[in-house]
């Protein structure tokens, strides 16, 4: 293809899939399928590859990240971000007021009310209408360049819509992190043993400071603007200010409001105090602005904030409770959470009888010693926090507590790793909230799909016996399961419910686990619950090591040679088989008939490459480098991560780094073209 017309279909690709995106995200009205959208967007990568000199900046590729930064640069605000005032009380609302009237010399002033969005502040700088730069905050001077995570977030413009743009645009807003989308994060995180976030702003600044901005892309992360800097468009005030940055195409939240006095004011505040809890985005008060643009710059600065706008937080709403006791949960990891257990609270619309102390050292932070009156809040509006002890109110002969040495559930001597926070039970084996949780993983949906046998289940066979380890699944018979009974009793001990097993339970909960027996190797892999290996993890090392066999036998540096398998993974793999009861365990589950190896059309479309390795790098003109390595997988070959001497290929594309095609050469490993593989693969 000759420049001229790449340049054409980059202009006209980058068009249609603008319009799709808008279409998709703001109208929430998709005109094509996911698929058709992937395949533009998959086009528009390749050419961009091939004619890099047309990689525009705003070019939607953007919004899928990939970059990779080491480290992020610095730079300078042209006006330093400034926080704002805080107040609590109307009172102090009704004396900022009473200033603002009294500098002005006026009796009448107009204030724009909007929300406080509790997330992380952000500057976006556009010259001649293009997204050059979005800044963090940083210590308000100075913020970090994280322009290609931002560029991820879809309802920041990367190009303006307007003919008459002028030439440096600054707009500051925040970026939040949604609530749902927080809940999904951190379940998923705790599920694989990483730590959660504490709250939604944690998890949007963690975010936005990632190196990986493809990771950054697959987080639903929301901005939205509050505040436009221009120095050559001049605006007669805040509110119109930014209803011109709507009309530019900038997410500019419509609950703003105009009020001349602090009653009006105050019933906005009282209004949201109530609605922010159907919102799906944290906000933490709400911000009053002068909105007249000259008298906001009579107003001038403090050395810390506008004198003209003041910020209204919402007091947390805290109330003071008795500690009864603390439990301690055993998690599916063997991780232990301690958990309060207190005097039922009213607190924000709900009864609060129980809250997390999250782990050792909090406890030890807040000094919190049982009989205690203690103070509770809504941390981060979600989850019920206890935040601090009325020490005036303790009992002289309290002792301060001490934290368990043994697990609850079992008695085994509790492990803490360093630098970690939590206390973990070791005995993974024979644990039995450890053993229940690997079960209930086993039989998930994404794992083995049994879902005849519920939690309840689970929890029944455990009780009776018949369930210890994974494999004891496969040896129940019926006459074990029929008449199984047990009563379920509701946590206030009010209700109950008595469970039993009848024949057509029976027969479904057989054929589920007969059923599950054909699940693929990846699957099986999955569903074993090693940690840190999650769905995809599975897939890749299934794909890579082919058998349950090689996996085994795999040494750290084969399993960190498979492309994206890092050191904490391998080390967990290396560890989950150096247990000899593990071993055991999987003789016996592959004696029921479970697949611990690939099938062939799972395998491979061809044999071709069967047993090849192959590392891939640079930039193709034909194929995406993704397309490739799936390419090599279908065929029967392997995708490594680095050249060493078994390396059969390297598969070389523009761009490729010099110190790696040296060390190809050095080795004497065949470089492949695209076209090359291309012919193998065909041929
Ligand atoms: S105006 C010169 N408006 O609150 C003042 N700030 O403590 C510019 N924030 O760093 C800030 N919602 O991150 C403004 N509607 C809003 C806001 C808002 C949240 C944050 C912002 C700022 C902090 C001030």
């Amino acid at each position: 293809m000759k420049a001229e017309e790449a340049k054409h279909k980059i202009i006209e690709l980058s068009a249609q899939i603008n319009k799709h995106n808008l279409l998709y995200y703001n109208q929430s009205n998709p005109v094509i399928s996911d698929y058709d959208f992937d395949m533009l967007l998959e086009e528009l990568i390749r050419l961009e590859h091939e004619f890099p000199e047309f990689r525009f900046a705003d070019s939607p590729t953007q919004r899928v990240g990939g970059s990779i930064s080491k480290s992020f640069d610095q730079h300078i605000h042209q006006n330093p971000m400034l926080s704002l005032g805080n107040t609590y009380s109307k009172e102090e609302l009704v004396e900022f007021d009473q200033r603002v009237k009294k500098f002005a010399q006026v009796d009448q002033v107009d204030y724009v009310c909007e929300l406080k969005y509790d997330g992380v502040a952000i500057s976006l700088i556009y010259k001649n209408g293009v997204l050059d730069k979005a800044v963090t905050r940083g210590d308000g001077v100075k913020g970090d360049v994280v322009t290609n995570n931002i560029k991820t977030i879809r309802t920041i413009p990367l190009r303006i819509k307007s003919d008459a743009v002028p030439e440096e645009l600054e707009l500051r807003g925040e970026v939040l992190f949604p609530k749902d989308a927080f809940l999904k994060l951190n379940a998923a995180r705790e599920e694989l043993g990483e730590a959660p976030f504490a709250n939604p702003r944690n998890a949007a600044s963690g975010t936005i400071k990632m190196q990986d901005s493809s990771i950054v892309a697959k987080r639903p992360l929301e901005c939205f603007l509050y505040y436009v800097i221009s120095a050559e468009k001049e605006f007669e005030s805040h509110y119109q200010s930014l209803e011109y940055a709507k009309t530019l195409g900038f997410n500019i939240p419509n609950t703003m409001a105009i009020y001349q006095n602090i009653d009006g004011i105050f019933e906005f505040i009282q209004d949201w105090a109530k609605a922010k809890e159907n919102l799906n985005f944290e906000i933490d008060g709400v911000v009053i602005k002068v909105n007249d643009f000259a008298l906001q710059k009579r107003l001038g600065f403090t050395a810390k904030s506008p004198r003209w706008a003041i910020a209204y937080k919402f007091k947390a709403e805290r109330v003071e409770t008795r500690l009864i006791s603390v439990d301690f949960q055993v998690g599916r990891t063997g991780a232990i959470t301690p958990v309060a257990n207190l005097e039922p609270v009213q607190l924000a619309g709900t009864t609060v009888k129980r809250a997390s102390l999250h782990n050792a050292d909090i406890i030890e932070q807040l000094d919190i010693r049982l009989n205690d009156l203690v103070y509770v809040e809504k941390g981060g509006e979600i989850i019920p926090k206890i935040v601090g002890v009325n020490r005036e109110a303790r009992n002289a002969e309290s002792k301060p507590f001490t934290y368990i040495e043994r697990c609850p559930e079992c008695g085994a001597l509790l492990t803490r790793n360093e630098g970690e926070a939590n206390h973990y039970c070791p005995n993974q084996l024979s644990c039995p909230p450890q053993i229940k949780g690997r079960i209930e993983h086993f039989i998930s949906r994404k794992a083995m799909n049994i879902d005849s046998l519920g939690e309840g289940k689970v929890e029944l066979l455990f009780d009776n016996g018949l369930v210890k380890k994974l494999s004891d699944l496969f040896q129940l018979k019926h006459d074990d399961l029929l008449g199984l009974e047990k009563t379920f009793v509701s946590d206030d001990g009010l209700t109950s419910k008595t469970m039993s097993l009848r024949e057509k339970s029976v027969e479904n909960i057989l054929a589920g686990i007969e059923k599950s027996k054909q699940m693929p190797f990846p699957k099986v892999l999955y569903a074993l619950g090693i940690r840190y290996v999650g769905e995809t993890t599975a897939k890749k090392l299934a794909k890579h090591f082919k058998s349950m066999d090689q996996l085994q036998k795999a040494s750290f540096e084969a399993l960190i040679d498979v492309d994206e398998i890092g050191d904490k993974i391998a080390e967990s793999v290396l560890a989950y088989f150096a247990d000899d009861r593990t071993v055991d365990e999987l003789a016996l589950l592959k004696e029921a008939g479970l697949h611990f190896e690939l099938l062939e059309d799972e395998n491979a479309d061809s044999a071709i490459l069967n047993g090849k390795s192959f590392v891939v790098s640079g930039v193709f003109e034909k194929l995406s480098r993704n397309e490739i390595k799936e390419l090599i997988e279908k065929n029967g070959g392997r995708n490594v991560g680095s050249i060493s001497a078994k390396t059969d290929y390297v598969l070389a594309g523009a761009n490729m780094g010099p110190a790696k095609l040296k060390k190809a050469e050095a080795l004497h490993i065949p470089i492949l073209s695209e076209d090359e593989f291309i012919n193998m693969i065909t041929t």
